[in-house]
């Protein structure tokens, strides 16, 4: 079963089931996203130098250190596992990104997104339900929303794409904006 396969089987699972197999402070699996659709995600959000990007459930910190290098971002990665905040931790400084990609370790359920101004995700529909809330509390007008493969409920995307990874895998990338969501 590859990784999409488990994740659509995820959102087919209660939301009980879910936090019973993951634990309840767990939004989601680690399985990382590829490295095409990192930079696909972030094209898509749009994400400009100078910006600040938040990635909720943030795994080896690859795509808050991907809109550092290459979108010349500022980034914050929140994670709660914390051998995999370790090893983004690690990376950041093997890179001399500290300045600019920071981690924070812990619920991304209760973090102030109040400076971000792209946000992105890898986590399940049911998840992004939980997490909407905080969106609307925090994010500022016109802050773009990014999500690989899982919509969020109640939003309407003002972008949906496409793109294949390997040969077969394909993946969809919901994008929304703030105060446009309707
Ligand atoms: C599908 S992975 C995505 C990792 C990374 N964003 C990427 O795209 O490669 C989801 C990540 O969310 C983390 N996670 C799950 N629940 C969380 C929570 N409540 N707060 C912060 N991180 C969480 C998991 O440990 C996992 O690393």
């Amino acid at each position: 079963m590859h990784a999409f396969s488990i994740a659509l089987a995820l959102t087919l699972t209660p939301v009980s089931a879910i936090a019973q197999q993951f634990g309840a402070a767990d939004l989601a699996p680690y399985i990382p996203t590829p490295q095409v659709l990192v930079e696909r995600m972030l094209e898509a959000g749009h994400v400009k130098p100078g910006d600040m990007v938040y990635d909720l459930g943030s795994g080896d910190g690859r795509i808050v250190i991907t809109a550092a290098q290459k979108f010349g971002a500022k980034a914050v990665g929140v994670e709660i596992r914390p051998d995999l905040c370790r090893i983004a931790t690690e990376r950041i400084k093997s890179l001399g990104l500290e300045d600019r990609v920071s981690m924070v370790q812990g619920n991304a359920l209760r973090v102030d997104l109040s400076p971000a101004d792209v946000v992105t995700m890898y986590l399940l529909t049911s998840s992004n339900e939980r997490l909407r809330p905080n969106l609307e509390k925090y994010l500022k007008p016109g802050a773009r929303v990014v999500s690989n493969e899982f919509p969020i409920k109640g939003w309407k995307p003002i972008e949906t794409v496409r793109v294949k990874s390997g040969s077969s895998m394909e993946h969809t990338i919901y994008v929304y904006e703030v105060g446009r969501t309707k």
